[in-house]
């Protein structure tokens, strides 16, 4: 009964080309990021649209407004030859840290490290397809007997600062360590594998690794320092100073004098990983401060030092995991 004359047939198959193709048209020139969009839905594997990484769960799926309104990724973690200028008001900040007496010549001196530690762009490498997991071992000791060592070697990156000892503690803190944040102060011998990240607080400690890397000469900043330490100079980073001082003003909007390293390796953390686990941060169990290591939990080793305001850092930590942008391991 619907029978189309031979001649109706072509007109009507002409008729339909030419409306699907101004459809077309007129849709990818309307929007043509629409039209590409729906094809990324089209995934062969995908009822999900594709994330900005692809773990389960990622850090930059902007998904939340309070993260989103701190997060800014345009702010390089780590110094470069190129991102190294700081803004009078940053580099004014930074060297109030420690108020060193008579700096050298900061720009100098990042010429010279540059000379010595390679002078690249890390971990700008965030893609779809990128599924970076690290874990930030925090030097709690409520970590003692809590068993985390192989799930923390688990990890891509495991982040580790200052004193922080493993022989003797692989099965509560694991073994594996590729990033080691340190001030000249805190500096500890690592292993080849290992990238020693150091925070400088002072020009003084980019010219100590310098030359404990070399020379040896300063031994001294103010406190007798390690005049040499062992690493692989091709994996030494250098925290920015830059993103220091955001993590500060951003993240804990100036609260304390400035953020412990633990607070900065958190930070380090988000910004170059897609999954982040927290371990061995805050109290323990019984509510002491004090370092895996040391047998004394009433040191109060960090809580008390009237430089970091350890509470509102813990704030910060756990609205984090509040938000399943990290997960926090709390030991016992
Ligand atoms: C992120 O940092 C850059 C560089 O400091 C700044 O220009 C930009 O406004 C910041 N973005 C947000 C959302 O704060
Ligand atoms: C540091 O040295 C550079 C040249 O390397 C010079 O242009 C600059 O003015 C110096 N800065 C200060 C504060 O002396
Ligand atoms: C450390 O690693 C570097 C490569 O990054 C290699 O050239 C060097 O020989 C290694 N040193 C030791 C002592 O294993
Ligand atoms: C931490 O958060 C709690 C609960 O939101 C709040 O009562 C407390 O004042 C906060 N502490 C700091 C130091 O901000």
């Amino acid at each position: 009964m619907f029978v189309i004359k031979h001649r109706n047939r072509r007109k009507f198959a002409f008729f339909c080309i030419i409306s699907l193709t101004t459809l077309f048209l007129s849709y990818t020139y309307h929007d043509p990021s629409l039209y590409l969009l729906k094809l990324a839905f089209r995934q062969p594997s995908g009822d999900f649209p594709k994330g900005p990484c692809a773990c389960t769960t990622c850090i930059t799926q902007m998904d939340d407004d309070w993260f989103s309104e701190h997060f800014n990724q345009s702010i390089p973690p780590l110094l470069s030859k190129k991102n190294s200028l700081l803004t009078e008001d940053t580099y004014n900040w930074w060297q109030w840290l420690q108020r060193e007496k008579d700096p050298a010549n900061y720009s100098d001196v990042v010429q010279r490290l540059f000379e010595l530690i390679p002078d690249e762009e890390w971990y700008i490498d965030s893609e779809p397809g990128r599924c970076r997991t690290c874990a930030v071992v925090g030097n709690s000791g409520n970590l003692k007997g809590s068993s985390y060592g192989a799930r923390i070697d688990s990890h891509d990156f495991v982040i580790r600062m200052n004193h922080a000892p493993t022989l003797g503690y692989e099965d509560d803190v694991g073994s594996k360590t590729t990033h080691h944040l340190m001030y000249p102060e805190s500096a500890k011998h690592l292993r080849n594998s290992t990238s020693l990240v150091l925070v400088p607080f002072k020009t003084l400690d980019l010219e100590w690794i310098i030359s404990a890397l070399t020379t040896g000469t300063i031994t001294q900043t103010y406190v007798p320092v390690k005049s040499r330490i062992k690493a692989n100079k091709d994996k030494v980073l250098v925290y920015n100073p830059t993103f220091f001082k955001y993590v500060y003003d951003t993240w804990l909007e100036n609260h304390g004098r400035y953020p412990s390293t633990g607070f900065l390796a958190l930070m380090f953390a988000i910004h170059i990983c897609d999954e982040v686990s927290a371990y061995g941060f805050g109290a323990d169990m019984k509510g002491n401060w004090h370092h895996y290591w040391e047998n004394n939990p009433g040191a109060g080793a960090f809580r008390h030092t009237g430089v970091h305001d350890g509470d509102y850092e813990y704030n910060i930590t756990m609205l984090l995991a509040d938000k399943d942008k990290i997960k926090v391991f709390k030991g016992r």
